[in-house]
């Protein structure tokens, strides 16, 4: 057993790479549905039936908690595999609680009513289905009152990033950006709502400006997964980490192993 972290593509290796670094003894299996990604640009219910086939390889891989390292599918489909598909004795946990935790200045489980908080402007980065989901005004809705939302669906970066054409993922982020500001002129904050876009965070900061504090998952993700395990030790279990994809194993560790700057190697799931 380990703790599965799963994403469609490469983005969550984001996020692996800060829990790694966090939780350096934990054993963890990553799982690249990249046969299948982009997941942003396709329906709700192909993103439930994806994560959820994913999700059941990690289980069969021994994993007893599985971490959906993916925006999209954590809008699109954590909330109905939650309600009935995850067994009473495994759990699922996505990224989009751990960051408006961090936006709204509230620690875990603070349940307490929805207040005001210090940002007022947030700009939403995300995939197109993040954006039409509206999961995220959902979640902020719970915790903070008085909070104006522009979300930006940023269509082309994560397939960009996934060929490893940076220079494109620049151009998109630059172009979406401005889109942004268009509509929001002068956000205090800006949210990096999909796990692929930390690898572009140098060029979204440039973009919006030394002013908007941006917002990015893996180490938010990596303290709220190192406060779970404390209170759920169990949920560690014990055995080998590994990379498994549903693509091409080669192309998909060199991508893996370029962004990561450490020798990656997937097998095929
Ligand atoms: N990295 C994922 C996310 O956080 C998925 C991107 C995609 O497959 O479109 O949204």
């Amino acid at each position: 057993m380990a703790v599965g972290i799963f994403d469609s593509g490469l983005g969550g290796l984001t996020v692996l790479d800060a829990v790694q670094k966090r939780l350096p003894d934990v054993p963890f299996v990553y799982y690249a549905d990249s046969a299948h990604a982009p997941y942003g640009v396709r329906t709700s219910d192909d993103i439930y039936d994806l994560t959820t086939r994913a999700t059941q390889a990690l289980f069969d891989a021994g994993c007893d908690l599985v971490i959906l390292a993916c925006n999209t599918a954590s809008a699109a489909a954590l909330r109905r595999m939650q309600e009935s598909w995850i067994p009473d004795d495994k759990r699922v946990l996505g990224v989009f609680v751990p960051l408006i935790e961090a936006l709204t200045e509230r620690s875990w489980g603070d349940n307490s009513p929805p207040r005001e908080v210090d940002v007022k402007h947030v700009a939403l980065f995300a995939t197109p289905a993040t954006v039409s989901s509206r999961a995220f005004q959902r979640e902020l809705a719970f915790r903070a009152i008085g909070v104006d939302v522009e979300a930006q669906a940023c269509g082309g970066v994560v397939d960009a990033i996934e060929d490893g054409d940076m220079i494109l993922a620049e151009a998109l982020v630059n172009s979406h950006v401005d889109a942004l500001k268009r509509k929001m002129p002068t956000p205090d904050a800006a949210i990096l709502g999909c796990t692929h876009y930390p690898l572009m965070q140098a060029q979204f900061q440039a973009a919006l400006g030394e002013d908007v504090k941006v917002f990015s998952q893996a180490n938010l993700v990596a303290e709220s997964l190192a406060d779970y395990l404390s209170r759920r030790p169990e949920m560690i279990g014990g055995g080998a980490g590994g990379f498994l994809t549903s693509g091409d194993p080669k192309r998909v560790s060199d991508r893996a192993t370029q962004f990561l700057r450490r020798q990656i190697t997937f097998e095929a799931a």
